[in-house]
Order: structure tokens, then sequence, then C-alpha cells
């Protein structure tokens, strides 16, 4: 079982998206994926709505996720950790342990050298544009990552 993480702020936005679109495109008794927040603002919390309701007009179902914060043991648990900005991957970075631990994580749209933009900006206070620009950005990415975890490795 390879196991993914993918992580952002507060586990509303972005992550459970990345979560939701990677694990339809994987089988899932070779991959399980996993998503978390730095923040503790929205634990146990459902996904944005605007989130669900992206997701699921792509016919991907969310809306059962519930929010949990990144932890260390997450280092033990995961192979692949993805951030979706800057300030995720640094607080993210801040927790390892070892050069182990920071090895495993990695920029989501560094996967597809494609994809121009740097980092998923955070739709949060922003528009339902913004929640379609996040999910054609990491259904890009996810795509590419996918088959890279089948095929050819990252
Ligand atoms: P996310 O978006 O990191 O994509 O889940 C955010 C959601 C909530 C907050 C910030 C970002 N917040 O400050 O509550």
């Amino acid at each position: 079982m390879t196991r993914i993480l993918m992580v952002c702020l507060g586990n509303i936005c972005r992550s459970p998206l990345a979560h939701g679109i990677l694990e339809s495109k994987l089988p899932s008794d070779k991959f399980y994926v996993d998503s978390a927040g730095t923040a503790n603002y929205h634990v146990g919390d459902s996904p944005d709505h605007r989130s669900i309701a992206v997701a699921k007009s792509h016919g991907i179902d969310i809306a059962h996720q519930r929010g949990r914060q990144f932890k260390t043991s997450d280092f033990d648990t995961f192979d692949y950790i993805f951030t979706m900005d800057d300030s995720n991957y640094q607080n993210v970075i801040a927790l390892a342990r070892n050069s182990r631990d920071i090895a495993k994580v990695k920029s989501i749209l560094e996967v597809d050298d494609t994809i121009k933009a740097t980092y998923v900006p955070d739709p949060y206070h922003g528009e339902n544009s913004d929640f379609q620009n996040v999910f054609r950005l990491l259904d890009k990415a996810c795509q590419s990552l996918s088959e890279k975890l089948q095929n050819t490795g990252l």
C-alpha cells in the first residue's frame, strides 16, 4: 500500500479537493489517500460547501471527509506528503525530525512540469470561480501524479 497525504492550512478547501481528486484516480487496493491541515481551526469539520460543490460537479464526493491537523507521526504513516503552498510547506517541514521526513514533502504542483503556477491559491475568502480554478489546477496535478505513482514512480 502506498500512502499519500495532501496538506493545506485549514483542511477544508484545498487539501480535501486534492484528497478526493487523487483518490478518484487511483485503485483503492494499492493506494491510501488522506488530507490534513497545518492549523487546528477546522478539526472535525466537513469540507467547505464550495469545495463539496465543485467536487460534486465533477462526480467526486468529498462530503464525508472531516478536518484534522497534521501531526509528526504523519511522517511515519505516509510515503508522500504534498503541500498546496509555500507556507504549508514551511509549516510541515518545521515538524520534521530528520532528512528522511523532509524528503517526503513536496509541493503538489511540482509533479507536473507543464503547470506554470507554483502554488495552489487559498480560495477561502474567494468566490466560486476561485474554487473552480483550484479544482482545475489540482485535477491536472493529480492526473500527472496518479500516472507517475502507477508507472514510473516519482
Ligand atoms: P484551506 O483554506 O487551507 O485550503 O483549507 C482555508 C480554510 C480556512 C482558513 C484558512 C484557509 N481559516 O483561516 O479558517
